[in-house]
């Protein structure tokens, strides 16, 4: 069997949705904005028992059904005018009605309940009819939490606290350049599965044994997380690939995770440019019947770092990329509320004719996923590990180790997957080494296929930029380095860029941050900042060196849309980072299309 593989402790384990069914719990729910901190409606007012003050003979302090009321997904930050600046405690309601039917559905023969949560900012408690379900401290990760069948009423109530604060010990902690936008950021559903189920399973780890174009023979690994306590025997897990006419099975003598070694698989393999996916069925069978299945769509892609060379399907490759922060369009901001939201975004970066996507800085909704392994855009997915960290503290490592444990086990069955960054622009502290060296090693467990890496700075010194000069206890544990510089806008100025170049060391790197602000409807001297003339010549000189460095492995502006950030405070910004290829509501700056033109030149695939 499997051995145990790294875990979160905080909730009920990564409930994979698949194509399972859900109920969803999304609309309008009760919403009150306590900024009394912990000690405020928690301790001195029960609000998650729900009482009613017309109906008790004591005072009670709070009435559910008098709250404001805001939309579930969606931070509360865009929703309300009083609560734009607000990073406290955010109490949600939500009576839940369920049917007799409904009820009988999901609790019958030894059936389990979950309710999931797509994704918070920041931390969350969860009660159900005034028992708490549990509690975790895991943001922008999907949570599960177990609800017993006899808990399930016909009339429910769901109250959820979510602590938006930010607070030393956190990643990322109180100072970071984007908007904290708080709530209950993604969907909310109820799930319902078999006593023993499939919590997860994932393809990964082609491996290329003959390759022509495309079409290629190939060894991989399906692991299949089979979990409940219920009885085993005679239950077996059967994996299909109907199209390549794979049709495993393997019996479970433990729940635990089992490993379909899968050889000699002529397939068609994923790229950028030929997204080919398959349809593949896990079910779980006893006496020949199906006791639980899900299907996924699968693809078939190898990423090796060679030297300083990165390959994609063996083939030399060049990433075009674009970063990007996960907020809507629009002049309010904000978290996005569906999944047009996002198409939105991921259209606009494909404008470009980009081949790679940094969703940068923190995980995002499992839906961008689907749309890269969808569209052929290699995907770089990120723990918030960024700038000031308190590495010493047990709360902070835990954070750490669970965030890229749990974003792992959502990223590492999409074939967009192209590498896992657990750090941004972080520096040598205390504790670093321990810390991130632990989450690097679980990311080997999980996902060993898949390059590891991190955005790191460089000082630029000697006409150059060179990460290897810096002492990073992380460096060791990275396959692939990405290099944020901003040369032209931080330092150096613009004239010193002329002659100015990277240096890959011994590892493929890439650029995945440069640029420059350029406001909306600016003009000026190329030389002088802040505006959109600077912008596209810092662009062109950058472009130029980038030109110098034949190494590299590619390159990615930073950003793609202007975003909210609090740092961001001068009259040029207002409380937005103007560095975007397009404002606010995709206004297209000169930049998107000098971009658009570079990327057109350059092939994906170097001969
Ligand atoms: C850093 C950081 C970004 C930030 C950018 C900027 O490189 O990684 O999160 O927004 O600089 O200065 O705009």
């Amino acid at each position: 069997m499997g051995k145990q593989q790294p875990r979160v402790s905080c909730d009920a384990g990564y409930l994979q949705l698949n194509d399972r069914e859900s109920r969803l719990l999304n609309g309008e729910w009760g919403f009150f904005a306590d900024n009394m901190g912990a000690f405020g409606l928690k301790r001195s007012r029960n609000v998650f028992e729900g009482l009613d003050p017309q109906k008790e003979d004591r005072a009670v302090e709070y009435d559910i059904d008098s709250f404001d009321q805001i939309s579930v997904p969606g931070d509360w930050n865009t929703q309300k005018e009083e609560y734009f600046l607000f990073e406290g405690f955010g109490w949600y309601t939500k009576r839940v009605a369920c049917s007799a039917e409904e009820i009988a559905a999901m609790t019958k023969d030894g059936n389990r309940l979950f309710l999931r949560l797509d994704g918070v900012n920041y931390a969350v408690d969860v009660w159900w009819n005034g028992k708490e379900l549990g509690s975790a401290e895991l943001p922008f990760l999907p949570l599960s939490f177990e609800l017993n069948a006899d808990q399930v009423q016909e009339d429910n109530l769901l109250v959820v606290r979510v602590d938006a604060r930010r607070l030393a010990h956190r990643i990322p902690a109180e100072r970071y350049d984007w908007f904290n936008y708080g709530g209950l950021i993604r969907s909310v559903r109820l799930i319902s599965t078999p006593g023993v189920f499939i919590g997860q399973a994932a393809y990964n780890d082609t491996r290329i044994l003959s390759l022509n174009g495309v079409e290629a023979v190939v060894d991989g690994s399906y692991l299949v997380e089979v979990r409940g306590e219920g009885d085993l025997d005679g239950l077996t897990v059967k994996l299909e690939i109907p199209e390549l006419d794979v049709v495993e099975e393997m019996s479970v003598k433990e729940a635990s995770t089992l490993n379909f070694e899968l050889k000699n698989l002529s397939v068609t393999l994923w790229e950028p440019g030929s997204p080919r996916l398959y349809a593949a069925q896990i079910s779980l069978v006893r006496d020949g019947v199906s006791v639980d299945q899900v299907a996924q769509k699968i693809g078939f892609k190898q990423i090796e770092c060679r030297g300083t060379e990165l390959l994609v399907n063996q083939k030399p490759f060049f990433l075009k990329g674009i970063a990007l922060h996960e907020e809507r369009l629009g002049d309010r901001g904000g978290k996005p509320r569906n999944l047009e939201d996002i198409r939105a975004l991921i259209d606009l970066a494909q404008e470009t004719g980009c081949n790679f996507m940094r969703l940068a800085h923190y995980p995002y909704d499992e839906e961008w996923l689907r749309e890269c392994d969808e569209r052929g855009l290699l995907v770089w997915d990120e723990i918030p590990v960024y700038w000031e960290m308190t590495y010493t503290d047990e709360r902070t490592q835990k954070l750490i180790f669970e965030s890229a444990v749990r974003m792992v086990e959502v990223s590492r069955s999409h074939p967009s997957i192209l590498c896992h960054a657990l750090a941004n622009e972080t520096w040598e502290l205390e504790g670093r080494g321990a810390a991130m060296g632990r989450a690097f090693e679980a990311l080997v467990e999980l996902d060993p296929s898949i390059p590891k890496t991190a955005a790191f700075n460089a000082p630029f010194q000697d006409g150059k930029y060179d990460v290897e000069v810096v002492e990073h206890s992380i460096y060791e544990h990275v396959d692939v380095v990405g290099l944020n510089e901003y040369g032209g806008w931080y330092n150096p100025p613009l004239k010193e860029l002329t002659n100015a170049n990277v240096i890959v060391g011994s590892k493929p790197l890439f650029i995945t941050e440069f640029g420059a602000a350029g406001p909306l409807g600016t003009s000026g001297e190329p030389d002088v900042l802040w505006n959109l003339d600077s912008q596209k010549a810092i662009y062109e000189e950058q472009i130029k060196m980038f030109g110098r460095c034949e190494k590299l492995s590619g390159w990615t502006p930073w950003v793609l849309k202007d975003f909210r950030s609090t740092l961001r405070a001068n009259g040029f910004q207002k409380g937005w980072n103007r560095k975007g290829m397009v404002g606010p509501n995709g206004e297209k700056k000169p930049v998107f299309e000098l971009v658009t033109e570079e990327f057109s030149k350059k092939p994906t695939f170097s001969s």
